[in-house]
């Protein structure tokens, strides 16, 4: 990418209108794409990868494969909602990390050989640090500082976040995902993959009857692995008595298993809220979906007067118009990268 050709970008954005960013999201099951131009988003499309659902968890290799089927169809799809021509885009904002090497490839490879076919700059783009902003797409959203409790598939973190660029981890999970303690267990449970969302559905007409155990960890991190075990253990047990356990008891089940990964997150937040005097609170990554998880944090924020800003429920899970909100920040800030960059497959915040 030639000098020339960024400032002239640049030039036309100060110039003239705000500038449309093409976002691009490929770094586990979901090949997702967005415009946006400026924070308005005109276009939002996530093709979701339903071979992996009877698995119960993701196929590298698979995952790989749909994307490289996924991104010529879903670019035309992303340009004809956005009713624009390609040329009208002035950045390419891609997920560079973290995540599973080779879905990021497929992505990156494409966000490089359009940057380099449109002449227009390459943007990488961290996938949690577009996790803590997707909240910015809404209209209510937070002013800084503020703290983020990001709960996906793969990641668990309370940030602080001070301004763009500026972050501090306060604490993350030692072993499993808030989401994959979601899946795991609720593979266990005969559910398809994700389980989340099947979780938190049948969740909502049960009771919370069984006891699984919370992790006492130090300082504000997060472990998971301990009530997988657990729920394995009372699941072998019960089943020996009860053959159709889980078939009688599912959605108490459901309910007690949310109960304790709701209340592991919740007692950590609510920790770093009150020891760091912060009264702003956002919750993003796929679990934040989370009806028993929303509830919780709606009554300790009504409780110790926190405000709290959720994503809309596009904007939870993985899409690509949150990294194309990153790539407008660093858009505007003249962070580009090169095309030889290549993927993470870890990309630690900050
Ligand atoms: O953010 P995301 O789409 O992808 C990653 O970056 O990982 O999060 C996916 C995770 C899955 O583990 C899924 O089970 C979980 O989010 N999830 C939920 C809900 N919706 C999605 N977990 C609990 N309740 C939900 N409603
Ligand atoms: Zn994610």
């Amino acid at each position: 990418m030639s000098n020339l050709i960024i400032l002239r970008k640049i030039g036309n954005y100060l110039e003239s209108k705000e500038p449309i960013l093409l976002g691009i999201e490929s770094s586990c099951d979901d090949s997702a794409m967005a415009i946006l131009q400026g924070t308005e988003v005109l276009a939002n499309v996530v093709f979701n990868q339903s071979i992996h659902s009877k698995y119960g968890g993701v196929i590298p290799e698979w995952a790989s494969r749909k994307h490289m089927e996924a991104m010529v169809p879903l670019f035309e799809e992303t340009m004809k909602k956005a009713r624009l021509e390609k040329s009208n885009i002035d950045a390419i904002a891609v997920t560079r990390g973290p995540g599973l090497m080779g879905s990021l490839l497929v992505g990156l490879g494409f966000a490089k050989g359009l940057s380099f076919a449109l002449n227009v700059p390459l943007i990488e783009v961290n996938h949690l640090e577009a996790h803590v902003f997707s909240v910015m797409l809404e209209k209510d959203k937070p002013e800084f500082p503020f703290l983020c409790l990001t709960v996906s598939g793969g990641h668990t973190q309370l940030v602080l976040v001070y301004q763009f660029g500026r972050y501090e981890l306060m604490g993350t999970t030692l072993d499993d995902a808030a989401g994959e303690a979601f899946d795991k267990t609720g593979k266990m449970l005969g559910l398809n993959y994700p389980a989340g969302p099947e979780m938190d559905r049948l969740a909502r007409s049960g009771q919370v009857k069984f006891e699984f155990p919370i992790a006492e960890m130090k300082a504000y991190d997060f472990s998971f692995s301990g009530l997988k075990t657990s729920v394995l253990y009372f699941l072998e047990k019960q089943i020996k008595n009860d053959p159709k356990f889980i078939e009688h008891h599912l959605s108490d089940l459901c309910a007690s298993i949310q109960f304790a990964i709701v209340k592991a997150l919740a007692q950590k937040t609510r920790r770093v809220m009150q020891e760091c005097k912060i009264s702003r609170l956002a919750v993003a990554g796929g679990v934040s979906a989370n009806s028993g998880l929303r509830a919780q944090l709606q009554e300790l924020s009504d409780k110790y007067q926190w405000e709290l800003f959720f994503p809309s429920l596009e904007y939870c899970t993985d899409n690509a118009a949150m990294i194309a909100y990153i790539g407008l920040k660093k858009f505007e800030l003249g962070m580009f990268s090169e095309l030889h960059i290549e993927p993470l497959a870890r990309y630690p915040l900050g």
